[in-house]
């Protein structure tokens, strides 16, 4: 028979007492560094997100720092992390509380949630990681134990499903001594007890009240959507370089990495359309090097592929939409994970 919510999650508390899994934002009440934290960690694993976190910490120590920062600046910290619109939203987030809470970081619950890019999830973990206030933070991992446990048939990450756990755990919450506490505990258990594709359900505390494992729907619960396939994109960079400058615009499509750099595009229709798209008839070409690898990136809803060509031209000229910059900046500008890559690898062929 399934536990009373209150024993289950005293009984997940318990479990926690033994295990040591160490996390600097673990080791801090201080509200912006576990908002930071929370953030980087929502479409990021912890192994990358460490590296993140300690890099944004030293670049912006504070609120204040965060908010009187260049939105460039902030960019160029989350670099290679991706989701770019979370760094736009920090930065925004930031200002909001210099002007609202005089710089300093709201403990209302209503005020964090009010702030850009604060949902429900992370309100509830930095008022709880902070201030020990008794709210459940119920992200992929937790709503996971939930579902499985009471067996609750609702599709993952639905608002139904949050909404079905907030009713279960909503009171209990407020009885047990640290919620700090037990949304730490409920989030390292989704992560090393009971995962997503390899739940450890031998060694589980859980597993005698168990309802997936009593019924061997443990894979089942949560109910997943039906996969979409990717979406596929096939993007031709032209690199255009004048004497020691590079041509770079900003991107304004909503689509995906508004904001961030990239060379001069041409989009293609099909994979063959790239691979076979002839180079382009620039003004004054002294030089053409095209870089036939195709590079890829992997993003949640799409797979970019793109190629590389390299134009010498023999004078700057006025393109709509962007600017020359000395070779030496490219390095300090933002760009997709696809163009870095390919920088990383060819920029030392740039120079003729
Ligand atoms: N993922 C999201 N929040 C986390 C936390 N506080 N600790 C470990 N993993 C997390």
């Amino acid at each position: 028979m399934a536990l009373e919510s209150l024993q289950l999650l005293k009984k997940i508390q318990e479990w926690h007492l033994g295990i040591d899994r160490k996390m600097p934002w673990k080791e801090t009440l201080d509200p912006y560094k576990i908002w930071i934290s929370e953030v980087i960690l929502q479409q990021t694993q912890v192994a990358q997100g460490l590296k993140y976190y300690h890099r944004f910490l030293a670049a912006f120590p504070t609120v204040q720092a965060l908010a009187d920062a260049s939105e460039a600046e902030v960019m160029k910290q989350w670099e290679g992390l991706g989701y770019y619109r979370r760094a736009k939203n920090l930065h925004i987030a930031a200002q909001q509380i210099v002007e609202k809470h005089q710089g300093r970081f709201p403990i209302n619950f209503e005020d964090v949630l009010a702030l850009r890019g604060i949902g429900d999830y992370t309100a509830s973990a930095i008022c709880s990681f902070a201030y020990d206030q008794p709210y459940p933070a119920i992200d992929s991992n937790v709503e996971r134990i939930f579902s499985r446990y009471f067996g609750i048939e609702l599709k993952k990450s639905s608002a139904s499903l949050k909404q079905a756990i907030k009713q279960i755990v909503g009171t209990p919450f407020k009885k047990v001594k640290s919620a700090g506490e037990l949304n730490q505990a409920l989030i390292d258990f989704g992560a090393l007890v009971c995962k997503s594709k390899t739940a450890h359900c031998d060694h589980c505390p859980l597993q005698e009240s168990c309802y997936a494992y009593a019924n061997d729907q443990v894979y089942n619960l949560p109910i997943k959507s039906a996969k979409k396939s990717k979406q596929e994109r096939y993007f031709h960079y032209s690199i255009l370089k004048s004497e020691n400058q590079i041509w770079i615009s900003e991107r304004r499509a909503s689509d995906i990495w508004l904001g961030l750099h990239e060379f001069y595009l041409d989009e293609l229709a099909t994979k063959t359309d790239l691979e076979e798209s002839k180079t382009r008839a620039f003004q004054n070409i002294v030089r053409t090097k095209c870089f036939r690898k195709l590079y890829k990136q992997e993003l949640t809803h799409r797979r970019i592929f793109a190629l590389f060509t390299l134009y010498e031209l023999a004078a700057v000229q006025e393109i709509k939409h962007g600017s020359w910059v000395p070779l030496e900046e490219l390095n300090s500008k933002t760009f997709p994970g696809v163009i870095r890559l390919f920088l990383d690898e060819n920029m030392h062929n740039f120079i003729c």
